[in-house]
């Protein structure tokens, strides 16, 4: 497959969004061909499972339960999306992506990672980002900065949850350094953004697409 997948991840509020979307516009500046897409969503059937995954009033999901509405979501996305775009040799941003579930459903929920992981990977036909934008933040700055903004479901668990979903992406970090880059996002927007390219710049051009 000749395209690249690029995904964003971290705790709620540290900037992914904001920078998949600066990068995506950066891409298209530069004539990259590319796509920006987020999880749990992006597709017909993704956007129902993002409404009860969010829903406030489902209190009663069990762990596993909220595991395979992620990796349905994924699934989807996988086959509608990722896998064609990838064909075109497009670079496709992804807000969020396998990470997230062996973080929060992994390491937050206490599914296990190990035990996530092979599913995830059944759900993915294992496939991997090629490369990964990590954003750490500490916890009390997510809180920070999510405070004026209504919450859903996930955004009402406490800080102790938030602690090990964050401790949870920085060891997967730490296992795998090639593919996960660690930044900073307790940093202004712009300044991050000009840090963010540059990985992606050099990595795209490594791998031959620039
Ligand atoms: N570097 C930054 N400095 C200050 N504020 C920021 C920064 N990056 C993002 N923000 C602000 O923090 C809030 C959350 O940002 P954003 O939506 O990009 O985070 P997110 O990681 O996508 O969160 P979620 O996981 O909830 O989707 C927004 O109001 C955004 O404007
Ligand atoms: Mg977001």
């Amino acid at each position: 497959m000749r395209g690249v997948l690029i995904s964003f991840e971290g705790i709620e509020g540290c900037g992914k969004t904001t920078q998949a979307k600066l990068l995506y516009q950066y891409l298209k500046e530069r004539k990259i061909p590319c796509q920006l897409v987020y999880e749990p969503g992006s597709t017909k059937i993704g956007e129902k499972i993002r409404k009860i995954l969010l829903d406030k009033k489902n209190t009663k999901m069990a762990a596993k339960t909220e595991l395979f509405l992620y990796l349905a979501a994924r699934a989807q996305l996988l086959e509608e999306i990722i896998l064609p775009s990838l064909q075109e040799g497009k670079v496709i941003i992804c807000d969020r992506f396998s990470d997230s579930t062996l973080a929060y459903q992994g390491g937050g929920r206490n599914l296990g990672l190990e035990k996530v992981s092979q599913i995830n990977k059944y759900a993915t036909n294992k496939l991997k980002p090629h490369l990964t934008i990590l954003i750490d933040i500490p916890v009390a700055l997510s809180e920070e900065r999510l405070k004026k903004e209504e919450k859903d479901r996930l955004e009402k668990e406490g800080k102790e949850f938030y602690e090990k979903v964050r401790n949870t992406f920085l060891f997967l970090a730490k296992r795998a350094p090639k593919r996960i880059k660690i930044f900073n996002g307790d940093k202004n927007i712009e300044d991050l953004h000009f840090e963010i390219r540059e990985e992606v710049i050099k990595f795209l051009t490594k791998r031959g697409v620039i």
